[in-house]
C-alpha cells in the first residue's frame, strides 16, 4: 500500500485519507453455477487492485491510474450511464448502485493501481468495484454487510454494464481466506466452509491470451438457456426453483422435455454442482488425484456441454494431460477465452509452466503468460493518519 500512498501524494500534492485493497479470484470448480444458486469452490489470489482516495468539495472526481499514468475525470451529476470501453465505469457504477440504496458518495480525488491481469478471467473488474467500494465505505462512513457489498458490485455488472453475472467474483474477492479455498452456497449466499489446498500442490494459472470480454460474449445467452431449462424442469418437478435443485437422475429422466441445447447446458450446471461437492469430499480424504480428475471433467463439460471453451483453452488443457506433474486442469471463470488453472506438484510447478508455455507458443505462436498462484486474503480497507 505504501507505494500507492507515495504516488498519490506526489501527484495530488496531498496525502490520501483512506486506502483499500481487493484481490482477483480463481474459480476452482463450479462453473456458471453461481447464478443458478449452486455451489462454487473458489479462492482469492495474491494479485490485488488498490484504491486510495481523498474526499474533495464539489462534484468533480478524478482517478489517476498509476498503471499507465492516465487520469479519468467525471462529475457526480453526469454518471447515469456507462461510457463505452472505459474502466472508470466500474467505479462510477458503484456510486450509481449505492445511490439506488439511498447512499451518497461525495466528490473525491483517487489513485488506482493493480496487479490483477486484465480481461483474463481473474475478475479484475470485481477487484476494482470492491476496492473502490471499500474506499468509499471508509471515506463516507457507509455501513453495508459484506454480502451486500458483493451485491453492489454485481449490480454494477448487471445494471451498469449489462452483464447478467452472478455473485461469485465480488463474493470471492471479499470473503477469500489466505491459503484456503472457500466453499460457497449461492442460494443462502454464505461460505459453508474453507478447504485447504493439499500440501505440496500449487495452482498454476496459464492465460490463453485470448482476451475474454464477457460483456460482448455469449455469457447472457448461457444464463437464459439455464433459466429456460430450469423453467421446463420445474413443470415436471415442482420443487425445482433453479438448476441447483436438479439431481443428475432427474435431469436424465426429464431429457425428452428439454431441447438438446438446454439439456447440455443443464448437464454442465448440474454436473458442476455435483463436482464441487465431490471435490470437497475428495479433499477430506486427502485424495488429490480424484480432486484433479474433477478439474479435467469440468473442462470437458465446458467444452462439450456448455460450449464456453475455445481452441486455445482446449489446447492448454490437452497439454496438461501430456506434460508430467499435472493432476488436473480446466478453464476458470466465464470462459470464451481467459485463463486455465492447473493443479501441479509445487516442486515442479515452474518447470511445468515453462514446458506448457513452450509447447503452446510453438503451436499457437504466442507465449502464454503464467502465474504460480498464491491464495490471498479477501478485501480490506483502512483510514490513514493525517500527517
Ligand atoms: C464470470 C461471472 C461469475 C460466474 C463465472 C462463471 O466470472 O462474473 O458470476 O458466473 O463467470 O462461473
Amino acid at each position: 500500500m505504501e507505494k500507492l500512498i507515495r504516488d498519490f501524494t506526489e501527484f495530488y500534492g496531498v496525502a490520501p485519507t483512506v486506502i483499500a485493497r481487493a484481490p482477483g479470484r480463481l474459480e476452482i470448480l463450479g462453473n456458471h453455477t453461481d447464478y443458478n444458486q449452486g455451489y462454487v469452490l473458489s479462492c482469492a489470489v495474491a494479485q490485488n487492485t488498490r484504491f486510495a482516495l481523498r474526499p474533495v468539495d464539489g462534484k468533480h472526481c478524478r482517478i489517476k491510474d498509476f498503471r499507465d499514468g492516465s487520469v479519468r475525470e467525471f462529475d457526480l451529476d453526469n454518471i447515469a450511464t456507462a461510457v463505452p470501453k472505459d474502466w472508470s465505469n466500474y467505479v462510477k457504477g458503484v456510486i450509481v448502485e449505492l445511490a439506488k440504496r439511498s447512499i451518497k458518495v461525495g466528490a473525491f480525488d483517487a489513485g488506482m493501481e493493480s496487479s490483477v491481469p486484465l480481461s483474463a478471467g481473474m475478475s479484475s473488474s470485481a477487484a476494482l468495484e470492491t476496492s473502490a467500494g471499500f474506499a468509499f465505505r471508509e471515506a463516507f462512513g457507509i455501513e453495508l454487510s459484506k454480502a451486500d457489498w458483493a451485491r453492489v458490485g454485481q449490480g454494477v455488472e448487471n445494471n451498469y454494464m449489462g452483464l447478467k453475472s452472478g455473485l461469485l467474483d465480488q463474493f470471492s474477492s471479499i470473503f477469500g481466506k489466505k491459503d484456503s479455498m472457500i466453499l460457497t452456497d449461492f442460494r443462502s449466499v454464505e461460505v459453508l466452509r474453507t478447504v485447504a489446498l493439499p500440501a505440496g500442490y500449487s495452482i498454476v494459472v496459464i492465460n490463453s491470451m485470448v482476451k475474454h470480454n464477457l460483456v460482448d460474449s455469449e455469457y447472457n445467452v448461457r444464463r437464459e438457456d439455464c433459466e429456460s431449462a430450469a423453467h421446463k424442469l420445474a413443470q415436471i418437478y415442482p420443487d425445482v426453483k433453479t438448476l441447483r435443485d436438479v439431481t443428475p437422475e432427474q435431469l436424465e429422466n426429464a431429457r425428452p422435455a428439454l431441447g438438446e441445447r438446454e439439456y447440455r447446458r443443464a448437464c454442465h450446471v448440474v454436473g458442476e454442482c455435483d463436482r464441487v461437492l465431490r471435490a470437497v469430499r475428495a479433499l477430506e480424504n486427502n485424495d488429490v488425484a480424484a480432486f484433479g480428475a474433477l478439474w479435467f471433467e469440468s473442462h470437458e463439460s465446458s467444452r462439450v456441454n456448455f460450449e464456453n471453451s475455445t481452441p486455445e483453452l482446449d489446447y492448454l488443457v490437452e497439454l496438461a494431460h501430456s506434460v508430467p506433474g499435472c493432476l488436473g486442469a480446466r478453464l476458470s471463470g466465464g470462459g470464451f477465452g481467459g485463463i486455465t488453472i492447473h493443479l501441479v506438484e509445487s516442486a515442479g510447478a515452474a518447470e511445468y509452466a515453462e514446458r506448457v508455455q513452450a509447447a503452446f507458443k510453438q503451436r499457437i505462436g504466442v507465449a502464454p503468460e503464467y502465474i504460480i498462484c498464491s491464495i490471498g486474503d479477501g478485501a480490506e480497507s483502512k483510514k490513514l493518519q493525517e500527517k
